[in-house]
């Protein structure tokens, strides 16, 4: 298949780029691959909302910079932020005007929710369902475009560069170039290349590198683990978000259920296994303070308690509100037979959200010609050492936007390849796979060790035992797959493997704590500032 742009994701990065490319480019073909249903995202997922300044008179852009750059300890750049806080306005008016509802007051202003870290209400949403609202928005802008060709279930085993045409990449290789992509369509069965003038990575995040997360199965790091396979850069791995408040429900395993950091916004206490209102003891800003801290206040009481969660109050909060703001949240705590006016409910932190990822500058370009990123596997320099809470769906329109004006400028350049050239998949000496356990008892592994020893906490001792169970799963996985027929099973447990890797090394590379990354051996900030690539 030849198409002229290429979108690798159906989140709000990647449908947000695809619709803007459409309509400006009617006579040109965009294709969009999704690994399983259209809608299953993350961002179908996101509760609280999209930080925006929509009140003057209260809030401004200043702000709302200055709160970013408090959250990211030291390492957002400046400049992106800036780009992201002003231009953030526009991208959310248009998301409107392609059909996402908000919540409003009854006199018709917005209602603006606030979440840890910021200084002012700013949060646009809807409900406790913003995402589910705009992952619909968009997906019915998309239909109505007739250039745009949506395959779902459609799961990218690699970029294709240089290196398949037979020519050494390295690190150190100028001009890699991306030629699309190798798929495996689970419609036919069968592994297809798919050639683009442009692609646009938007394959979102990883929190399924964790045993506990609050991201959805599909988000197992594709994206970074194929742009380090083809040499790209990557960036600030080690800066994993670690929600405070997901649901605790003993023996649950997958997808843990969130609850939104709104619902503190709104005046939820969390309280220990005494009672205790313990965030006035670990910072000025209690329970509204950056995720990073909050987070780390939780894993230490549950230490001391001995306990594998603490609580979220809301019986004073007004029931009425709590159902209108949170129904959501409301019934999924009824299904499991908590009354939010009566129970305490029981929470725990759970991975949840990739602050690295592949390096971009502020057009969104990577360090591979072709090949842009945007949302949640780029690292554009917004979100530093900790991202501001509901600053990443703004973060993925500002980018995909960007993307959009620089591949307008790119699109033209004749295809640097021929299809003919590029060589089909080479399936030699693969059979079909024997057994599952080996894929489901590495990815178990995987899983503990990244929770165990690279959680909230970590030390030296911890991550260089990380890294050798990580080199002998890597080893093992490795041999399997050179062997196996590939199916998304053993891709995400390689791709897994592989940003689990990045995690660790950027971990040990960072001698300091900072942000999101607390090493007990290095407590201290380092003086010096610095990104990690890889
Ligand atoms: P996603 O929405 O995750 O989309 C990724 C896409 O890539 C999917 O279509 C997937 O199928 C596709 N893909 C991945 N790998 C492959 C492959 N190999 N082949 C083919 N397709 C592939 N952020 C906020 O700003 N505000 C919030 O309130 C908020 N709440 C959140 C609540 C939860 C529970 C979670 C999990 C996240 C929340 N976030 C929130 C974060 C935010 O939702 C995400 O960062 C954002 O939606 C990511 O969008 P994306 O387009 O980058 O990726
Ligand atoms: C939440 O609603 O608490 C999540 C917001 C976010 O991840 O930005």
């Amino acid at each position: 298949m030849q198409t002229d742009f290429l979108v690798i994701g159906s989140g709000i990065a990647g449908l947000t780029y695809a619709l803007k490319v459409a309509q400006d480019c009617p006579d040109r073909k965009i294709t969009v691959l999704t690994k399983t249903q259209s809608d299953e995202t993350n961002t179908k997922y996101a509760q609280g909302g999209i930080a925006g300044v929509m009140d003057f008179d209260q809030d401004s852009f200043s702000k709302h910079i200055e709160d970013t750059l408090i959250a990211g300890d030291g390492l957002c750049n400046p400049h992106i932020v800036e780009i992201v806080v002003k231009e953030g306005v526009q991208r959310i008016n248009e998301l409107i005007e392609w059909g996402a509802q908000f919540d409003r007051e009854p006199d018709g202003d917005y209602k603006l929710g606030k979440e840890g870290g910021h200084s002012e209400s700013r949060i646009l949403h809807h409900k406790d369902v913003t995402g589910k609202e705009m992952e619909r928005a968009l997906l019915e802008a998309i239909k109505k475009c007739t250039n745009i060709e949506l395959i779902s279930h459609c799961f990218v085993l690699d970029i294709i560069t240089q290196h398949h045409l037979g020519f050494l990449v390295t690190k150190s290789t100028p001009d890699i170039e991306c030629y699309g992509v190798y798929v495996l369509n689970q419609a036919t069965n069968q592994i297809e290349k798919i050639v683009a003038r442009i692609t646009m990575l938007a394959a979102g995040g990883n929190g399924q590198v964790y045993r506990s997360t609050t991201n959805p199965e599909i988000a197992t790091g594709d994206g970074v683990a194929m742009i380090y396979r083809a040499k790209g850069r990557i960036e600030n791995m080690e800066f994993i978000q670690f929600h405070p408040t997901a649901l605790y429900e003993a023996g649950v395993r997958g997808q843990s259920f969130l609850i939104t950091e709104a619902v503190r916004g709104d005046g939820g206490i969390l309280r220990n296994q005494a009672g205790e209102a313990f965030m006035e003891r670990y910072d000025s800003r209690k329970d509204l303070a950056p995720r990073d801290i909050v987070a780390r206040a939780i894993d230490s009481e549950m230490k001391i308690h001995g306990t594998e969660n603490v609580f979220l109050d809301c019986r004073h909060m007004d029931q009425a509100k709590f159902m209108e703001h949170f129904p959501n949240i409301y019934e999924k705590c009824l299904s499991v037979g908590i009354d939010v006016a009566k129970d305490m409910i029981p929470v725990s932190p759970a991975a949840h959200y990739s602050c690295g990822g592949v390096k971009t500058d502020e057009w969104a370009r990577t360090s591979i010609k072709n090949l842009f990123a945007a949302g949640e596997c780029a690292s554009t320099g917004l979100h530093g050492a900790n991202r501001l809470a509901s600053n990443s769906l703004l973060e993925a329109m500002v980018f995909a936007h960007r993307a959009y004006k620089q591949s307008l400028l790119e699109i033209n350049i004749p295809l640097l390849v021929k299809s003919s050239e590029i060589p089909d998949w080479n399936a030699a000496g693969t059979m079909a796979p024997k057994e599952m356990i080996l894929i489901t008892q590495s990815l178990k592994e995987m899983k503990l060790l990244m929770s165990d020893y690279v959680g909230i906490v970590r030390n030296n001792e911890r991550l260089y035992r990380a890294n050798r169970r990580l080199d002998l799963l890597h080893e093992e996985t490795e041999t399997l797959y050179e062997k196996t027929e590939v199916s998304p099973q053993l891709c995400q447990l390689r791709n897994m493997i592989t940003v689990a890797y990045l995690i660790v090394k950027s971990a040990e590379l960072r001698r300091e704590s900072r942000g999101l990354h607390f090493n007990t051996d290095f407590p201290e900030r380092s003086p010096i500032l610095q990104n990690t690539i890889l």
